[in-house]
């Protein structure tokens, strides 16, 4: 065989990288020729993937709330990488306008694809076999998707994250306004039980195991959530599509997924006789619909009508009001 300059060039330039952390390229090259040639399932880890789906019951779509629950987490888990990236940005400098749209459409991308697919829950699965298996999964609750959180967390400040009935009458400005007002974020209202208004247990098992990091991660994104980097003018740098793109995701994920999440709900677990208890027989017909619960990440985005009628038609038709 034939050592051609290209690959004469290509060792060199290995023999440079080795050599800078003290390896030595020899033995390296001995371990690539050993090495087993990578396999596609091997690299995705297929079989282990494969096998993570564990039914409590003998319903086969149990497998379909499962795998579609499965998604759903990887998708989070991709917009929070996005995330993660903006909000780990330097203030010092302006955000790169550019690199943070991009960012910004991936995510309404993976928002979108769920929003979209969410027909999987509404329609793909037989009522019948989503009653029984449902019961063996309580406590269990998608509310307990602490990836869901985080995301709102990256999103925007606990002020705009706080309950409607308080909201707007607290100033959070400290570190300590923070640990203050913890107790009345949003979802500390749902999980409640219908009857007396006490916590679930869904609830408070997900505080017991998330509390604390929840609250570190409030705190360390205080002043760097996406919110907060657009009214310091970080994000805004004349450009118009960061707006764009910060509503589109303010709908899809305030307004788009709750509605097509609670249409499931509706589908599965109301009746005209008597409402089928969720999980633990939860506040879910008050706590679910988002006109209901008014999330908004950007409130300066939108005029004062649109807050007030955030998810208005779309409840209205989810309950066949309209
Ligand atoms: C047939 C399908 C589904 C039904 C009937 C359903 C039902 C419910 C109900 C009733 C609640 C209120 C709390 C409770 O009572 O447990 C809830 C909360 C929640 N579920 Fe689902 N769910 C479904 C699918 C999903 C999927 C696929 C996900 C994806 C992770 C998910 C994520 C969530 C989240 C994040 C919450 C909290 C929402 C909030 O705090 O506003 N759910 N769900």
């Amino acid at each position: 065989m034939v050592v051609t300059s290209e690959i004469q060039n290509k060792l060199e330039a290995l023999h440079q990288k080795f050599s800078e952390r003290g390896q030595d390229l020899g033995s390296y090259l001995d371990g690539l020729l050993h090495s087993e040639f990578l396999t596609y399932w091997d690299y995705i880890h297929q079989d282990t993937l494969l096998s993570l789906q564990t039914p409590r019951t003998i319903y086969p779509d149990e497998n379909i709330f499962i795998i579609y629950h499965q998604i759903t987490e990887l998708y989070f888990k991709l917009c929070l990488q996005e995330l993660d990236h903006i909000c780990g940005g330097s203030k010092k400098e302006k955000w790169d306008s550019k690199k943070t749209v991009t960012k910004l459409k991936r995510i309404n991308n993976y928002f979108r694809a769920l929003v979209h697919s969410f027909g999987i829950m509404i329609e793909g699965m037989d009522k019948e076999q989503f009653l029984k298996f449902r019961m063996a999964l309580l406590p269990a609750s998608g509310f307990q998707s602490v990836q869901y959180r985080k995301i709102e967390i990256h999103a925007t400040g606990l002020e705009n994250l706080l309950h409607h009935s308080v909201r707007g009458e607290v100033e959070i400005t400290k570190e300590e306004d923070i640990n203050q007002n913890f107790d009345n974020i949003y979802w500390k209202f749902g999980a409640t039980t219908k009857d007396t208004g006490e916590k679930t247990l869904t609830l408070k098992m997900f505080e017991e195991r998330y509390d604390t990091e929840l609250l570190g991660l409030l705190t360390k994104l205080k002043f760097c959530n996406l919110n907060h980097l657009l009214l310091e003018g970080y994000l805004s740098d004349g450009d118009e599509e960061i707006k764009r793109q910060l509503k589109t995701f303010d709908i899809l994920v305030n307004v788009d997924w709750p509605l097509v999440h609670y249409k499931s709900a509706v589908r599965y677990l109301q009746s005209k006789e008597k409402d089928i208890a969720a999980t633990g027989g939860t506040n879910w017909q008050d706590y679910l619909p988002p006109h209901f619960q008014k999330r908004i990440f950007f409130p300066t985005l939108w005029t004062q009508e649109e807050k007030d009628n955030w998810g208005k038609n779309w409840v209205e038709s989810a309950l066949g009001l309209k």
